[in-house]
Protein backbone atom coordinates (compact mmCIF):
# COMPACT_ATOMS: atom_id res chain seq x y z
CA UNK A 1 0.00 0.00 0.00
CA UNK A 2 1.42 3.27 -0.81
CA UNK A 3 0.72 7.25 0.64
CA UNK A 4 -0.79 9.48 -1.22
CA UNK A 5 -1.77 12.08 1.32
CA UNK A 6 0.43 13.89 3.10
CA UNK A 7 2.64 12.34 5.87
CA UNK A 8 1.27 12.69 9.48
CA UNK A 9 3.82 15.18 11.52
CA UNK A 10 3.26 14.59 15.17
CA UNK A 11 3.95 17.84 17.51
CA UNK A 12 7.84 19.24 18.24
CA UNK A 13 8.37 22.83 20.19
CA UNK A 14 8.98 25.73 18.20
CA UNK A 15 12.39 26.29 17.03
CA UNK A 16 13.67 29.69 17.95
CA UNK A 17 15.31 31.95 15.46
CA UNK A 18 18.42 32.15 17.31
CA UNK A 19 19.45 30.16 20.81
CA UNK A 20 20.06 32.15 24.04
CA UNK A 21 23.18 32.37 25.55
CA UNK A 22 24.89 31.72 29.49
CA UNK A 23 22.65 31.72 31.87
CA UNK A 24 19.37 32.78 30.02
CA UNK A 25 19.66 29.55 28.32
CA UNK A 26 20.67 27.78 31.01
CA UNK A 27 17.27 28.72 32.46
CA UNK A 28 15.71 28.20 29.61
CA UNK A 29 16.99 24.56 28.97
CA UNK A 30 15.87 24.03 33.16
CA UNK A 31 12.50 24.82 31.80
CA UNK A 32 12.37 22.85 28.20
CA UNK A 33 15.69 21.70 27.06
CA UNK A 34 14.25 20.46 23.67
CA UNK A 35 13.19 23.66 22.82
CA UNK A 36 16.27 25.77 23.23
CA UNK A 37 17.74 24.72 19.58
CA UNK A 38 17.17 26.89 16.84
CA UNK A 39 16.42 25.48 13.02
CA UNK A 40 19.52 26.08 12.24
CA UNK A 41 21.11 23.63 15.14
CA UNK A 42 19.27 20.99 12.93
CA UNK A 43 21.00 21.71 9.66
CA UNK A 44 24.69 21.98 11.42
CA UNK A 45 27.13 19.19 11.77
CA UNK A 46 28.68 19.77 14.46
CA UNK A 47 28.30 22.70 17.07
CA UNK A 48 31.61 23.75 18.99
CA UNK A 49 30.84 26.12 21.69
CA UNK A 50 31.41 27.19 25.30
CA UNK A 51 28.75 26.65 28.20
CA UNK A 52 29.23 27.89 31.80
CA UNK A 53 33.78 27.25 31.95
CA UNK A 54 33.87 24.39 29.85
CA UNK A 55 33.93 23.17 26.36
CA UNK A 56 31.13 21.57 24.56
CA UNK A 57 30.92 19.83 21.29
CA UNK A 58 27.65 18.66 20.02
CA UNK A 59 28.40 16.19 17.35
CA UNK A 60 25.39 15.79 14.80
CA UNK A 61 26.44 14.06 11.97
CA UNK A 62 27.02 10.33 11.05
CA UNK A 63 30.67 10.72 10.66
CA UNK A 64 31.29 12.79 13.65
CA UNK A 65 29.52 10.31 15.82
CA UNK A 66 31.61 7.87 14.62
CA UNK A 67 34.51 9.77 15.11
CA UNK A 68 33.68 9.88 18.95
CA UNK A 69 31.93 7.10 19.85
CA UNK A 70 33.90 4.48 17.64
CA UNK A 71 36.70 5.29 16.71
CA UNK A 72 37.91 7.82 20.28
CA UNK A 73 35.55 5.41 22.11
CA UNK A 74 38.84 5.35 24.43
CA UNK A 75 39.17 9.16 24.98
CA UNK A 76 34.94 9.83 24.67
CA UNK A 77 34.46 6.39 26.99
CA UNK A 78 33.51 8.41 30.45
CA UNK A 79 29.82 9.52 31.04
CA UNK A 80 29.62 13.18 31.66
CA UNK A 81 30.23 14.12 35.47
CA UNK A 82 26.76 15.21 36.27
CA UNK A 83 25.08 11.82 35.04
CA UNK A 84 27.64 10.00 37.30
CA UNK A 85 26.65 11.94 40.18
CA UNK A 86 22.94 12.06 39.77
CA UNK A 87 23.04 8.33 39.46
CA UNK A 88 25.52 6.60 41.73
CA UNK A 89 23.37 6.50 45.13
CA UNK A 90 21.39 4.07 43.23
CA UNK A 91 23.63 2.31 40.72
CA UNK A 92 26.97 2.05 42.54
CA UNK A 93 29.97 1.22 40.22
CA UNK A 94 26.70 -0.34 37.83
CA UNK A 95 28.07 -0.28 34.05
CA UNK A 96 25.84 2.00 32.86
CA UNK A 97 28.08 5.34 35.11
CA UNK A 98 31.75 2.86 35.50
CA UNK A 99 34.25 3.45 32.63
CA UNK A 100 37.72 1.64 32.27
CA UNK A 101 38.42 -1.62 33.26
CA UNK A 102 35.65 -1.81 35.65
CA UNK A 103 32.91 -1.24 32.86
CA UNK A 104 34.90 -3.79 30.33
CA UNK A 105 34.86 -6.65 33.31
CA UNK A 106 30.77 -5.84 33.66
CA UNK A 107 30.08 -5.56 29.83
CA UNK A 108 31.46 -8.80 29.43
CA UNK A 109 29.26 -10.49 31.91
CA UNK A 110 25.95 -8.09 31.08
CA UNK A 111 26.24 -8.15 27.44
CA UNK A 112 25.74 -11.82 27.22
CA UNK A 113 22.95 -12.56 29.36
CA UNK A 114 21.06 -9.41 28.03
CA UNK A 115 21.85 -10.58 24.19
CA UNK A 116 19.24 -11.33 21.53
CA UNK A 117 20.10 -14.78 21.63
CA UNK A 118 18.23 -14.61 25.14
CA UNK A 119 14.90 -13.51 23.51
CA UNK A 120 13.72 -17.77 22.97
CA UNK A 121 13.97 -17.74 27.03
CA UNK A 122 13.07 -14.03 27.72
CA UNK A 123 9.92 -13.67 24.97
CA UNK A 124 7.67 -15.14 26.95
CA UNK A 125 7.30 -13.06 29.60
CA UNK A 126 6.89 -10.20 27.17
CA UNK A 127 3.95 -12.00 25.35
CA UNK A 128 1.70 -13.00 28.71
CA UNK A 129 2.27 -9.36 30.44
CA UNK A 130 1.14 -8.04 26.97
CA UNK A 131 -1.88 -10.48 26.57
CA UNK A 132 -3.05 -9.79 30.35
CA UNK A 133 -2.71 -5.89 29.71
CA UNK A 134 -4.73 -6.35 26.20
CA UNK A 135 -7.10 -8.27 28.10
CA UNK A 136 -7.70 -5.99 30.53
CA UNK A 137 -8.13 -3.31 28.14
CA UNK A 138 -10.92 -5.24 26.45
CA UNK A 139 -12.62 -6.13 29.29
CA UNK A 140 -13.23 -1.98 30.22
CA UNK A 141 -16.83 -0.32 29.94
CA UNK A 142 -16.07 1.38 25.89
CA UNK A 143 -14.85 5.05 26.60
CA UNK A 144 -13.21 4.38 29.61
CA UNK A 145 -10.44 6.79 29.92
CA UNK A 146 -6.64 5.33 30.71
CA UNK A 147 -3.38 7.02 31.20
CA UNK A 148 -1.52 5.65 28.56
CA UNK A 149 1.99 6.30 29.56
CA UNK A 150 1.52 5.04 32.76
CA UNK A 151 0.24 2.14 31.73
CA UNK A 152 3.09 1.64 29.70
CA UNK A 153 5.10 2.35 32.14
CA UNK A 154 3.99 -0.32 34.42
CA UNK A 155 3.53 -2.78 31.81
CA UNK A 156 7.43 -2.58 30.63
CA UNK A 157 8.38 -2.34 34.87
CA UNK A 158 6.88 -6.20 34.86
CA UNK A 159 8.41 -7.21 32.01
CA UNK A 160 11.98 -6.33 33.16
CA UNK A 161 11.48 -7.49 36.80
CA UNK A 162 10.59 -10.70 35.40
CA UNK A 163 12.96 -10.67 33.00
CA UNK A 164 15.67 -9.90 35.81
CA UNK A 165 14.25 -11.85 38.62
CA UNK A 166 12.46 -15.11 37.00
CA UNK A 167 9.27 -15.51 35.88
CA UNK A 168 7.57 -16.49 39.46
CA UNK A 169 8.56 -13.40 40.68
CA UNK A 170 5.37 -12.84 43.05
CA UNK A 171 3.05 -9.73 42.37
CA UNK A 172 4.15 -8.09 45.78
CA UNK A 173 7.78 -8.14 45.19
CA UNK A 174 7.38 -6.49 41.69
CA UNK A 175 5.03 -3.71 43.01
CA UNK A 176 7.64 -3.14 45.84
CA UNK A 177 10.34 -2.86 43.46
CA UNK A 178 8.42 -0.05 40.96
CA UNK A 179 7.14 2.06 43.62
CA UNK A 180 10.26 2.32 45.01
CA UNK A 181 11.86 2.65 41.46
CA UNK A 182 9.50 5.67 40.40
CA UNK A 183 9.80 7.62 44.21
CA UNK A 184 14.14 7.61 43.32
CA UNK A 185 13.45 8.75 39.61
CA UNK A 186 10.68 11.56 40.87
CA UNK A 187 13.75 12.67 43.30
CA UNK A 188 16.42 13.15 41.21
CA UNK A 189 13.98 14.41 38.99
CA UNK A 190 15.57 18.08 39.55
CA UNK A 191 18.79 16.49 38.28
CA UNK A 192 17.32 17.82 35.05
CA UNK A 193 19.18 17.70 31.66
CA UNK A 194 20.32 21.19 31.74
CA UNK A 195 22.38 20.20 34.23
CA UNK A 196 24.20 17.29 32.58
CA UNK A 197 25.33 20.54 29.68
CA UNK A 198 28.16 20.82 31.91
CA UNK A 199 27.85 23.00 35.35
CA UNK A 200 31.26 23.33 36.87
CA UNK A 201 31.95 19.96 38.77
CA UNK A 202 33.27 21.53 41.98
CA UNK A 203 29.38 22.57 42.80
CA UNK A 204 27.66 20.50 44.83
CA UNK A 205 24.98 18.23 42.97
CA UNK A 206 22.78 17.62 45.70
CA UNK A 207 21.23 14.14 45.58
CA UNK A 208 18.38 14.34 48.34
CA UNK A 209 18.22 12.86 51.13
CA UNK A 210 15.19 10.96 50.30
CA UNK A 211 16.45 9.86 47.49
CA UNK A 212 19.50 8.50 48.91
CA UNK A 213 16.82 6.94 51.18
CA UNK A 214 14.73 5.66 48.31
CA UNK A 215 17.80 4.28 46.97
CA UNK A 216 18.80 2.62 50.06
CA UNK A 217 15.23 0.76 49.94
CA UNK A 218 15.97 -0.12 46.03
CA UNK A 219 18.76 -2.20 47.63
CA UNK A 220 17.53 -3.55 50.39
CA UNK A 221 14.76 -5.05 48.07
CA UNK A 222 17.03 -6.26 45.42
CA UNK A 223 19.36 -8.36 47.95
CA UNK A 224 16.31 -9.90 49.21
CA UNK A 225 15.34 -11.02 45.62
CA UNK A 226 18.76 -12.12 44.62
CA UNK A 227 19.57 -14.48 47.99
CA UNK A 228 15.81 -16.01 46.95
CA UNK A 229 16.62 -16.76 43.73
CA UNK A 230 20.23 -17.91 44.55
CA UNK A 231 19.11 -20.05 47.33
CA UNK A 232 16.42 -21.42 45.50
CA UNK A 233 17.20 -24.44 42.90
CA UNK A 234 13.88 -23.68 40.35
CA UNK A 235 16.64 -22.79 37.78
CA UNK A 236 14.00 -20.82 36.10
CA UNK A 237 15.76 -18.65 33.41
CA UNK A 238 16.25 -15.03 35.13
CA UNK A 239 19.11 -12.42 34.31
CA UNK A 240 19.84 -13.40 37.24
CA UNK A 241 20.37 -16.69 37.20
CA UNK A 242 22.88 -16.04 34.05
CA UNK A 243 24.76 -13.59 35.75
CA UNK A 244 25.34 -15.94 38.52
CA UNK A 245 26.66 -18.37 36.06
CA UNK A 246 28.77 -16.20 34.08
CA UNK A 247 32.62 -15.42 35.43
CA UNK A 248 34.25 -11.97 35.53
CA UNK A 249 36.33 -12.11 32.83
CA UNK A 250 39.91 -13.81 33.17
CA UNK A 251 39.20 -15.72 36.34
CA UNK A 252 36.66 -18.64 37.18
CA UNK A 253 34.98 -16.74 39.74
CA UNK A 254 31.35 -15.05 39.54
CA UNK A 255 30.82 -11.06 40.46
CA UNK A 256 30.15 -10.79 43.67
CA UNK A 257 26.39 -9.62 45.49
CA UNK A 258 27.37 -6.10 45.01
CA UNK A 259 27.82 -6.44 41.54
CA UNK A 260 24.86 -8.20 41.16
CA UNK A 261 23.22 -5.81 42.67
CA UNK A 262 24.10 -2.51 40.81
CA UNK A 263 23.84 -4.32 37.70
CA UNK A 264 20.09 -5.82 38.24
CA UNK A 265 19.45 -2.14 39.36
CA UNK A 266 21.10 -0.90 35.86
CA UNK A 267 19.04 -3.32 33.68
CA UNK A 268 15.63 -2.21 35.74
CA UNK A 269 16.38 1.56 35.39
CA UNK A 270 17.78 1.32 31.69
CA UNK A 271 15.67 -1.26 30.31
CA UNK A 272 12.19 0.09 31.41
CA UNK A 273 11.41 3.81 30.77
CA UNK A 274 12.75 3.39 27.80
CA UNK A 275 10.27 1.25 26.65
CA UNK A 276 7.55 2.56 28.08
CA UNK A 277 7.93 5.67 25.89
CA UNK A 278 8.36 4.25 22.46
CA UNK A 279 5.10 2.47 23.31
CA UNK A 280 3.25 5.63 24.63
CA UNK A 281 4.93 7.48 21.38
CA UNK A 282 3.70 4.72 19.27
CA UNK A 283 -0.23 4.68 20.60
CA UNK A 284 -0.48 8.54 20.53
CA UNK A 285 0.76 8.86 16.65
CA UNK A 286 -1.50 6.16 15.76
CA UNK A 287 -4.39 7.52 17.41
CA UNK A 288 -3.34 10.69 15.04
CA UNK A 289 -2.35 8.88 11.66
CA UNK A 290 -5.48 7.30 10.39
CA UNK A 291 -3.61 5.68 7.64
CA UNK A 292 -0.54 4.17 9.75
CA UNK A 293 -3.12 2.31 12.04
CA UNK A 294 -5.03 0.72 8.84
CA UNK A 295 -1.89 -0.32 7.67
CA UNK A 296 -0.87 -1.82 10.95
CA UNK A 297 -4.44 -3.58 11.81
CA UNK A 298 -4.28 -5.08 8.25
CA UNK A 299 -1.21 -6.82 8.82
CA UNK A 300 -1.89 -7.51 12.36
CA UNK A 301 -5.06 -9.27 11.12
CA UNK A 302 -3.19 -11.64 8.59
CA UNK A 303 -0.72 -12.56 10.23
CA UNK A 304 -1.79 -12.75 14.47
CA UNK A 305 -5.81 -13.17 13.97
CA UNK A 306 -6.24 -11.61 17.23
CA UNK A 307 -3.38 -13.91 19.30
CA UNK A 308 -0.83 -12.25 21.43
CA UNK A 309 2.25 -11.58 19.41
CA UNK A 310 5.18 -13.88 19.81
CA UNK A 311 8.70 -13.17 19.17
CA UNK A 312 8.26 -16.17 16.41
CA UNK A 313 5.85 -13.79 14.72
CA UNK A 314 8.23 -11.10 13.93
CA UNK A 315 8.78 -11.56 10.35
CA UNK A 316 5.01 -11.36 9.78
CA UNK A 317 5.50 -7.68 11.68
CA UNK A 318 6.86 -5.54 9.40
CA UNK A 319 4.89 -2.52 9.18
CA UNK A 320 4.74 -3.42 13.48
CA UNK A 321 8.44 -2.71 13.45
CA UNK A 322 8.70 -0.03 10.86
CA UNK A 323 6.41 1.91 13.08
CA UNK A 324 8.44 1.33 16.58
CA UNK A 325 11.72 2.31 14.63
CA UNK A 326 10.08 5.71 13.09
CA UNK A 327 8.73 6.27 16.24
CA UNK A 328 12.24 6.07 17.66
CA UNK A 329 13.46 8.32 15.29
CA UNK A 330 10.80 11.35 16.20
CA UNK A 331 10.81 10.37 19.52
CA UNK A 332 14.14 8.63 20.90
CA UNK A 333 13.76 7.28 24.55
CA UNK A 334 17.10 8.46 25.33
CA UNK A 335 17.49 12.22 23.70
CA UNK A 336 20.97 12.88 25.02
CA UNK A 337 23.97 10.94 25.38
CA UNK A 338 26.46 13.11 27.42
CA UNK A 339 29.99 11.64 27.60
CA UNK A 340 33.78 13.78 29.01
CA UNK A 341 37.15 13.34 27.42
CA UNK A 342 39.95 11.78 29.38
CA UNK A 343 42.42 12.88 27.36
CA UNK A 344 42.85 14.91 24.44
CA UNK A 345 40.64 13.86 21.21
CA UNK A 346 40.09 15.32 17.59
CA UNK A 347 36.33 16.14 16.16
CA UNK A 348 35.60 17.08 12.68
CA UNK A 349 39.43 18.32 12.59
CA UNK A 350 39.66 20.17 15.65
CA UNK A 351 41.24 19.50 18.73
CA UNK A 352 39.28 18.64 21.93
CA UNK A 353 40.60 19.49 25.51
CA UNK A 354 40.69 16.87 27.83
CA UNK A 355 37.45 17.79 30.50
CA UNK A 356 35.54 18.86 27.60
CA UNK A 357 31.43 17.60 27.48
CA UNK A 358 31.20 15.67 24.15
CA UNK A 359 27.51 15.87 23.50
CA UNK A 360 25.30 13.47 20.74
CA UNK A 361 22.06 14.63 20.94
CA UNK A 362 19.55 11.80 19.06
CA UNK A 363 16.87 14.21 18.98
CA UNK A 364 18.58 16.58 16.85
CA UNK A 365 20.48 14.02 15.06
CA UNK A 366 17.08 12.15 13.90
CA UNK A 367 15.78 15.11 12.67
CA UNK A 368 18.77 16.59 11.02
CA UNK A 369 17.87 17.68 6.92
CA UNK A 370 20.91 16.97 6.06
CA UNK A 371 20.33 13.19 7.15
CA UNK A 372 16.65 13.07 6.74
CA UNK A 373 14.36 13.45 4.02
CA UNK A 374 11.19 14.93 5.52
CA UNK A 375 12.86 14.62 8.95
CA UNK A 376 9.58 15.91 11.26
CA UNK A 377 7.28 13.43 9.36
CA UNK A 378 6.10 10.17 10.44
CA UNK A 379 7.01 8.17 7.77
CA UNK A 380 7.19 4.30 8.81
CA UNK A 381 8.50 3.47 4.80
CA UNK A 382 11.55 4.48 5.75
CA UNK A 383 12.11 1.38 7.62
CA UNK A 384 10.39 -1.61 5.75
CA UNK A 385 12.49 -4.00 4.71
CA UNK A 386 12.51 -3.05 1.09
CA UNK A 387 13.94 0.77 1.68
CA UNK A 388 16.91 1.61 2.06
CA UNK A 389 18.83 1.56 5.67
CA UNK A 390 19.29 4.73 7.47
CA UNK A 391 22.89 5.88 7.24
CA UNK A 392 24.82 3.00 10.34
CA UNK A 393 25.63 6.61 12.74
CA UNK A 394 22.25 8.75 11.75
CA UNK A 395 19.84 6.74 13.21
CA UNK A 396 20.85 5.67 17.03
CA UNK A 397 18.37 5.50 19.54
CA UNK A 398 20.46 2.47 21.07
CA UNK A 399 23.76 5.03 20.70
CA UNK A 400 26.87 3.19 19.00
CA UNK A 401 30.03 2.17 19.39
CA UNK A 402 31.33 -0.31 22.28
CA UNK A 403 28.94 1.55 25.17
CA UNK A 404 25.77 0.29 22.78
CA UNK A 405 23.14 -0.55 24.69
CA UNK A 406 23.38 -4.25 25.22
CA UNK A 407 19.43 -4.49 25.26
CA UNK A 408 18.54 -3.60 22.03
CA UNK A 409 17.40 -6.70 20.77
CA UNK A 410 14.91 -6.84 23.70
CA UNK A 411 13.96 -3.83 23.90
CA UNK A 412 12.70 -3.54 20.34
CA UNK A 413 11.22 -6.85 20.22
CA UNK A 414 9.25 -6.16 23.80
CA UNK A 415 8.02 -3.11 21.96
CA UNK A 416 6.71 -4.74 18.90
CA UNK A 417 5.42 -7.43 21.18
CA UNK A 418 3.51 -5.24 23.32
CA UNK A 419 2.34 -2.72 20.36
CA UNK A 420 1.24 -5.65 18.42
CA UNK A 421 -0.77 -7.56 21.10
CA UNK A 422 -2.41 -4.05 22.61
CA UNK A 423 -3.52 -2.69 19.32
CA UNK A 424 -5.74 -5.80 18.37
CA UNK A 425 -7.31 -5.62 22.05
CA UNK A 426 -8.53 -2.13 21.62
CA UNK A 427 -8.66 1.51 19.52
CA UNK A 428 -7.20 4.18 21.41
CA UNK A 429 -8.00 7.73 21.01
CA UNK A 430 -6.62 10.80 22.59
CA UNK A 431 -8.78 12.44 24.94
CA UNK A 432 -10.36 15.60 23.24
CA UNK A 433 -8.28 19.02 23.95
CA UNK A 434 -4.82 17.07 25.00
CA UNK A 435 -2.16 19.06 24.08
CA UNK A 436 0.69 16.64 23.50
CA UNK A 437 3.94 18.11 23.63
CA UNK A 438 7.43 16.27 24.02
CA UNK A 439 9.09 16.82 27.03
CA UNK A 440 12.78 15.47 27.79
CA UNK A 441 14.12 14.51 31.46
CA UNK A 442 16.51 11.64 31.22
CA UNK A 443 13.79 10.32 28.89
CA UNK A 444 11.89 11.51 26.02
CA UNK A 445 7.93 11.40 27.38
CA UNK A 446 4.87 13.14 25.79
CA UNK A 447 4.93 15.11 28.93
CA UNK A 448 3.53 13.92 31.95
CA UNK A 449 0.79 11.91 31.30
CA UNK A 450 -1.57 10.80 28.23
CA UNK A 451 -5.19 10.83 28.91
CA UNK A 452 -6.60 8.26 25.85
CA UNK A 453 -10.07 6.65 25.62
CA UNK A 454 -10.25 2.99 25.33
CA UNK A 455 -12.44 1.86 22.19
CA UNK A 456 -13.78 -1.64 21.74
CA UNK A 457 -12.74 -3.01 18.05
CA UNK A 458 -15.25 -4.62 16.42
C1 LIG B 1 13.50 0.70 23.52
C2 LIG B 1 14.22 0.38 24.55
C3 LIG B 1 15.61 0.87 24.87
C4 LIG B 1 16.28 1.99 24.43
C5 LIG B 1 15.78 3.04 23.45
C6 LIG B 1 17.59 1.98 25.05
C7 LIG B 1 18.57 2.93 24.85
C8 LIG B 1 19.82 2.93 25.44
C9 LIG B 1 20.83 3.94 25.21
C10 LIG B 1 20.67 5.15 24.29
C11 LIG B 1 21.91 3.60 25.96
C12 LIG B 1 23.24 4.35 26.03
C13 LIG B 1 23.18 5.53 26.97
C14 LIG B 1 24.43 6.34 26.89
O1 LIG B 1 25.35 6.02 26.15
O2 LIG B 1 24.53 7.36 27.60
C15 LIG B 1 21.59 2.39 26.67
C16 LIG B 1 22.45 1.73 27.53
C17 LIG B 1 22.15 0.55 28.15
N1 LIG B 1 20.98 -0.18 28.00
FE1 LIG B 1 19.39 0.27 26.85
N2 LIG B 1 17.69 0.87 25.86
C18 LIG B 1 16.52 0.16 25.77
C19 LIG B 1 16.22 -1.03 26.41
C20 LIG B 1 17.10 -1.75 27.18
C21 LIG B 1 16.83 -3.03 27.77
C22 LIG B 1 15.51 -3.80 27.62
C23 LIG B 1 17.93 -3.40 28.49
C24 LIG B 1 18.23 -4.63 29.32
C25 LIG B 1 17.43 -5.61 29.56
C26 LIG B 1 18.91 -2.32 28.34
C27 LIG B 1 20.17 -2.32 28.92
C28 LIG B 1 21.11 -1.32 28.77
C29 LIG B 1 22.42 -1.32 29.45
C30 LIG B 1 22.95 -2.39 30.38
C31 LIG B 1 23.07 -0.14 29.06
C32 LIG B 1 24.45 0.36 29.50
C33 LIG B 1 25.50 -0.05 28.50
C34 LIG B 1 26.88 0.49 28.81
O3 LIG B 1 27.03 1.56 29.39
O4 LIG B 1 27.86 -0.20 28.43
N3 LIG B 1 18.37 -1.35 27.55
N4 LIG B 1 20.31 1.99 26.33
Amino acid sequence: MSHSAAPYTPPFPPRPERSERGLKLLAQARRDWLAIWPASAFRRETIFTRFLFRDVVICNSPETVHQAFVEQHEVFQRKSPQHRQALKPLLGDGLFVSDGKLWRERRRVVAPVTHASRLPDLAPVMTEAAASRAAAWAALPPGTVIDALAEMGHLTAEIICRTIFGRGLGADAAATVVSAFAEYQREIGQTDLASFLGLPEWLPRPVNRRARAAARRIHGVVDGLIETILAGGSGEASLIRSMAEARVPGTDRPMDRRAFRNEAIVLFMAGHETTANVLAWALFILSQDRASAARLEAELAATLGGRPAQVTDLPGLPFARAVVEETMRLYPPVPLLSRQAIGPGRIAGRDVRKGAVVLVAPWLLHRNTKVWDQPDAFIPDRFMPDAPRPPRHGYIPFSTGPRVCTGQQLGLVEAIICLATLWQAARLDLVEGTRVMPVARLTLRPGDGLPMRVLPRV
